[in-house]
C-alpha cells in the first residue's frame, strides 16, 4: 500500500509572539517542520505535501539548508480557515486512487517529536480501513479535541473543546491531530465539511463523524510517550520539548558509551557523532555538524561548532571551536578560540587565550599562551612564544605567514606577513619580523637596553 503525507503548517502561530513563522522555531537547532519532514521521510511516502500560508516563501528558503534532497510539494493555503480546509487544499494534488490503495497521513508541522515507530503502528493497524487516528489519554485534556465513543467503544466523533458540553469535556482521551485515511475517502468527505461550529472553522475532525455515520469503524492507536504528540503553541511549550529532546539525545549517547557528566546540561544542536569513552563535562554546546573520536575529553563550558576531533583530543574548559579539524592527541585551551579552517596535526598544543584562523599547524608544535595565528602554515615541532602575533592584514589584503619545522618564535613577536621563517630558525623575544628569516639563523630587533642610574620615579604632590 502506498502512502502520501500531508503536513499542516499554515496556522498563524500567534501565541509564539514572533515575527518568525512558528514551524521554523528550532528544536535541537533544527526547525520543527524539518523534524516532522525527516520523520515523514522514514515512512517512504510517494509524496510529502506541506501546507503553508503567508510565510510560504520564508519557510521554503529557510528549509533548503536542512532538506537538501527531499522532494517536497508545497501547497498554498491563502487563509487558515481550519485543519479541514488545509487538507482540502491538497486534495487536487493527491494521486488518483483508482485501486483504493493509497493511504494519506496528516501530520502537524508544530508537533515536532512524533516518531516513525508510532506512525508505523497507526499505519499497520489502519491497513484495510478508511480511517485511523492517534489518540492519547491526558489527565488534563483542556484545549484538545475529545474522542467520543459509544457503549461498545466504537469511535463516534471528535468534539473540539469549544464545542463540547460538560460531559464531553470530562473525557480524557484526546485526539492528537494525527490521522490516516485513504485518498478515496478524503475525496468523498472533505467537500462535505462546513464551518458551522463555535470557531467557524472547517474542522478536519468532522470526517470522523462522517466515517462513523457511513458505518465504518474508526481505528485508533495510542502512544504513552506524551511528548511525541505535544504541539508547540508558545515558547514555554517550545523549551519544554527542547529539554525533553536534549535529554533523550544525551541518554542515547550515554548508552552508546559516551560519558556525559550531566544529561540535563548538554545541548546538541545539529548532527553529532561521538566515539566511545569520550567524556563531556557540563554546559557544552554542540552546533552544526560535529564528529568526535574516541577517548576525547571536553571540559566544561565549551562551544563546539562544525568541527572534527580525532581520538584522545583534550579540550579544556571555556574553549570555542568553529570549523576546526583536530588530529589525535592534541590539547586545546582552556580559553582557546579556534576559528574556521584551523587544522591541527597530531600532538599539537594550543594554550589559553590563543586565537587561530585559517592556519595549519603540524605535529608536536605548540602555541601555549596569548597568541593570534591567522593565515599561517606552521611546520612540525615549532614553538610559538607567548604574545606572538601574525600581522596578516595590511588593511586591504590578507597575507600568509610560513614558519618551517623546528623554528622557535620568541615571546612577543610580530610576524608581518607575507613572511617566512626558515627551518630551525630562532626569533629573539620582542621582535618585529618584516623580512624572511633563513634556515638555522637567529633574527632579532636590536633595540638596545639603556640603564639610567639614580633615576627618580615621579611622586604625587601633597596638598
Ligand atoms: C487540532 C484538532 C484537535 C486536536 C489538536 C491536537 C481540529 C479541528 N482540531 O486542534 O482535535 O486535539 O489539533 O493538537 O483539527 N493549520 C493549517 N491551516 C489551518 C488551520 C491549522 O495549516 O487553516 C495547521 C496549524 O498550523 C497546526 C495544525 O494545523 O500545525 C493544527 O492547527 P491548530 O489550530 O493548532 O489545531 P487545534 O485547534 O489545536
Ligand atoms: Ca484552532
Amino acid at each position: 500500500m502506498s502512502l502520501e503525507i500531508i503536513i499542516l503548517a499554515a496556522g498563524d502561530g500567534k501565541r509564539m509572539k514572533s515575527a518568525w513563522p512558528k514551524v521554523l522555531h528550532p528544536i535541537g537547532g533544527k526547525p520543527m517542520l524539518a523534524h516532522v519532514i525527516d520523520t515523514a521521510m522514514q515512512l517512504k511516502p510517494l509524496n510529502i505535501h506541506v501546507v503553508c500560508g503567508i510565510h510560504t516563501e520564508i519557510i521554503q528558503n529557510h528549509l533548503k539548508e536542512y532538506l537538501k534532497d527531499y522532494p517536497i510539494h508545497w501547497v498554498y493555503q491563502e487563509k487558515p480557515l481550519g485543519t479541514g480546509h488545509a487538507v482540502k487544499c491538497v486534495l487536487p494534488f493527491l494521486k488518483p486512487d483508482l485501486k483504493l490503495d493509497t493511504q494519506v497521513l496528516v501530520l502537524f508541522g508544530d508537533v515536532p517529536l512524533i516518531s516513525a515507530k508510532t506512525l508505523k503502528a497507526l499505519q499497520e493497524k489502519t491497513m484495510g480501513h478508511s480511517l485511523g487516528l492517534l489518540s492519547v489519554n491526558m489527565p488534563n485534556p483542556f484545549g484538545f479535541g475529545r474522542v467520543v465513543r459509544d457503549a461498545s467503544e466504537e469511535i463516534l466523533e471528535i468534539i473540539e473543546e469549544k464545542d463540547a458540553n460538560t460531559e464531553q469535556r470530562a473525557i480524557q482521551e484526546i485526539f492528537t491531530g494525527i490521522l490516516l485515511s485513504t485518498t478515496e475517502a478524503l475525496a468523498r468527505w472533505l467537500p462535505k465539511l462546513t464551518c458551522q461550529n463555535v470557531q467557524q472553522e472547517y474542522y478536519l475532525t468532522d470526517i470522523i463523524r462522517m466515517a462513523s455515520q457511513e458505518g465504518h469503524s474508526v481505528i485508533s492507536t495510542q502512544t504513552s510517550d506524551l511528548y511525541e504528540v505535544q504541539g508547540v503553541n508558545d515558547r514555554v511549550q517550545l523549551i519544554t520539548l527542547e529539554r525533553i529532546y536534549q535529554e533523550s539525545l544525551a541518554k542515547e549517547w550515554l548508552l552508546k558509551g559516551v560519558n556525559i557528566m550531566d544529561s540535563k546540561r548538554i545541548d546538541i544542536r545539529g548532527n553529532f557523532e561521538c566515539g566511545q569513552d569520550t567524556c563531556i563535562d557540563i554546559n557544552v554546546v554542540f552546533e552544526g555538524n560535529n564528529n568526535l573520536g574516541r577517548n576525547c575529553s571536553i571540559g566544561p563550558n565549551c562551544i563546539i561548532k562544525n568541527s572534527i576531533l580525532a581520538d584522545n583530543v583534550v579540550i579544556h574548559a571555556n574553549s570555542v571551536l568553529d570549523g576546526a579539524v583536530i588530529a589525535s592527541d592534541c590539547e586545546i585551551g582552556p580559553f582557546a578560540r579556534l576559528r574556521p579552517e584551523t587544522i591541527l596535526d597530531t600532538h599539537v598544543k594550543v594554550g589559553n587565550f590563543v586565537e587561530i584562523k585559517k592556519t595549519h599547524i603540524s605535529a608536536y608544535s605548540k602555541a601555549n599562551h596569548l597568541s593570534y595565528l591567522g593565515d599561517a602554515t606552521i611546520g612540525e615541532k615549532v614553538n610559538i612564544g607567548a604574545g606572538t602575533i601574525t600581522c596578516n592584514y595590511d588593511g586591504v589584503n590578507k597575507h600568509q605567514t610560513i614558519i618551517e619545522e623546528g623554528a622557535f618564535i620568541g615571546s612577543d613577536t610580530q610576524l608581518v606577513a607575507p613572511v617566512r621563517v626558515g627551518k630551525n630558525a630562532t626569533i629573539g623575544a620582542g621582535s618585529t619580523i618584516r623580512k624572511n628569516v633563513p634556515d638555522n639563523h637567529l633574527a632579532l630587533n636590536d633595540s638596545r637596553q639603556k640603564i639610567i642610574a639614580g633615576w627618580q620615579r615621579p611622586v604625587k604632590k601633597e596638598k
